[in-house]
Formats: structure tokens, sequence, C-alpha cells
């Protein structure tokens, strides 16, 4: 028997304490001179009884319902949720409704305290990433800073080369603050999308232009699967052309040389799906999954080396789920890789 419930509790209560008196009467009125009559006997038993029944069950209903509201009303003072607090019925559920918001409060709060672990985690390793990216150029320009210095900078042959070196790296620098910059407005929610209706066959045409000298260096050819119309699409303007920009510029980095890189649109009833396709080396099955991440590479080494910060798909990510849009690839090692992200029709 559950004894959490105070009308079994208090008919237990009652049911020992009238029996207790029962025997106790009857104990008294055999030790007297006048037994007592028999109905009298089980009529006063039972009144006993109920009034006695009626007495325990208001008080412990009373006591434990002031108890429980104190913690009810601190439990609810901590919850941070949004829920209206339920207010606790005088009844016989009042423990076991509690019972719920209790374990309920339990739930969320190991839940957040996982949360705040894991955005700890994250930001410890957030840091030790950008000072890692950060030191290498740095380095870099004090070697070639302290070179010129020692008199490289009287050395006609090298000084000129040393500098160039040292612009490098302080692009690099540019680089890499530029696009943590971009990532913690994202990611504060402090970025606002403007919502603007544009022609996105415009948009790839001109990402497309700014793009084909560094293309042509690697003798790659950017083209369009086909002849497209204007394609009015709504969305952040400005953010889109970040998007085709890491696309395009990803797939000439790393695309091979002599290969070539497709901009392709698809109608989607209410969306369009905007595809970039390289037939470069594509990518291990096992990065797949991490490559939206921050700072993640598949080749660190030669990423860096081609100018990247590892930043550039998790910008890409942010910006198209900001849109409510998703984004995904497709890549087969040998073949080649495709971005797939979807945009709202205008
Ligand atoms: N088109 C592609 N083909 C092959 N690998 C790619 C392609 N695009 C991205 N990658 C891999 O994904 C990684 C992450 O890309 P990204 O976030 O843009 O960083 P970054 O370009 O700064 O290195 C790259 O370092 C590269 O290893
Ligand atoms: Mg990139």
């Amino acid at each position: 028997m559950k004894l959490s419930d105070p009308t079994k509790l208090s008919l237990i209560l009652a049911i020992a304490i009238s029996l207790l008196f029962a025997g106790l009467v009857k104990l008294l009125f055999n030790l007297s001179a006048a037994p007592i009559e028999g109905y009298y006997f089980a009529g006063s038993s039972i009144l006993f009884f109920v009034i006695i029944f009626f007495m325990i069950r208001y008080s412990v209903k009373n006591f434990i319902f002031e108890k429980i509201r104190v913690i009810y009303k601190t439990i609810h003072q901590f919850k941070k949720s949004s829920r209206e607090p339920i207010k606790p019925a005088r009844g016989q559920d009042t423990i076991e409704k509690v019972n719920q918001e209790v374990l309920q409060w339990q739930k969320d709060t190991h839940q957040q305290i996982e949360d705040l672990k894991q955005r700890a985690r994250y930001r410890r390793e957030f840091i030790g990433n950008v000072s890692h990216e950060l030191k290498t150029p740095i380095f870099n320009i004090q070697g070639y800073v302290l070179t010129l210095l020692d008199g490289a900078v009287d050395d006609p042959q090298i000084n000129k080369q040393y500098l160039e070196r040292t612009e490098n790296s302080v692009n690099r620098l540019i680089n890499i603050v530029e696009d943590l910059e971009n990532i913690s407005q994202l990611e504060s929610g402090a970025l606002k999308l403007r919502e603007e209706h544009f022609n996105v066959v415009e948009t790839a045409r001109d990402i497309v232009e700014q793009l084909e000298i560094k293309a042509h260096q690697k003798g790659i050819r950017l083209y369009f699967r086909k002849k497209y119309d204007k394609i009015q699409v709504k969305g952040d303007h400005h953010r889109i052309r970040q998007v085709f920009t890491n696309l395009i510029d990803n797939s000439i980095k790393y695309g091979t040389e002599g290969g070539t890189t497709k901009i392709s649109f698809f109608d989607m009833h209410d969306h369009i799906l905007c595809e970039v396709t390289d037939n470069g080396p594509g990518i291990p099955e096992q990065s797949i999954p991490r490559l939206f991440e921050r700072f993640y590479r598949t080749d660190k080494a030669r990423s860096r080396e081609k100018g990247g910060t590892g930043l550039g798909l998790a910008i890409v990510k942010h910006i198209i789920e900001a849109h409510n849009q998703t984004i995904n690839v497709r890549s087969k090692e040998g073949v080649g890789t495709t971005f797939a992200f979807t945009l709202k029709k205008a």
C-alpha cells in the first residue's frame, strides 16, 4: 500500500487508534460494576473512529501540503524554464504531482549542466585552436623581421622577398581575425540577417568573375551547368555571397590542377537548390561528418599552405542555418565533391 496517500495513511492510523480506544473502553467497563450495552459500545467506537479519521486526515494533509508547498516553491524559483508552475492542488495526488515536478526538474538541471560543460569544453578547445592558428604567422613575421634587422635589409637580393613574405603572413593574420569575427558574430546571434530579394545567378556569376584569375592560375575552369535565367531568392545578399565565395574558393584551393568547378541550380518547389561541384581529390568518408566543424581540415598542412583557416565551412553552415536552410556535402575520393545548399525562393 502506498503511504504517500494521506487518506490511506489516516485510515490506518484511525483504525489502530480506534481499536486501542475500543479495547480500553471494554476493559474499563469490564472492570467496573455496570457493563456497557453492546450497541452503545459499537456506536461510540464508530463515532470515535470517524472523528479520529477526519482529524488525522486533516492534519496529515495540511502538514504535508504546507511542507511540500515550500519545497515546491523553492524548486520553481530555481527553475529557469518558461513553463508556468502548476499550482499543487490540495488533494490526493499532490505528492505525486510534486514528485513528477521534482523528477522533471532534476532532468532539466542535469541537461543544463551537461550543456554548460559542453560549452566550456568547446570554449577551451576554441581558445587553444585560435592561439595555435595565430602562432604560425606571428612567428613567421618575427623570423623575417629579425632576419631583416640582422642585415638582410641591406641585401637587395632578399630584402624584397622577405618583406613580401612578411606581408603574406600579415594577410594570413587578417584572414584569421576576419573569420573569427564572422564566426563569433554568427554564433553569438549578434548578427541580424537582412532579408533581401536578389538574383542568385547574378551573385554566383559575380563570385565566379572574382575568382576567375585564381582558378586560371591552377588551370581550373569555372562554369555553369547550363545557361540560367534570373532566379530570385530571399536572404542576406552579403552573407550568401560569402557562402559562394567559400565554396568556390575551396573547390579551387583543394581541386586538382586542370580540373573543373561546376555551379548548378535546381528548382525545388518553393526552394532553390544551389550546388558547387568539383572533380578534385574528394574528401575521405571519415572526415565528412566533421567537415563543418570549426578549424577542421582533412589535411592541416595543405590547408595552411593554401591560406586556409579551417573556419570557412563552419561560417558557411552558420549562414545557411541562420537562413533556416540546409547544406550538405557529397564526396567520393578520386571523383570529386559537391556542396549543396537550399535557398528560399523570393
Ligand atoms: N572542395 C573540396 N575538396 C576537397 N576538400 C575540401 C573541399 N572543400 C573543403 N575541403 C576540406 O575541408 C576543410 C575545411 O574547409 P574550410 O572550412 O573551408 O577551411 P579552409 O578552406 O580554411 O581550410 C579543408 O581544409 C579541406 O580539407
Ligand atoms: Mg575554405
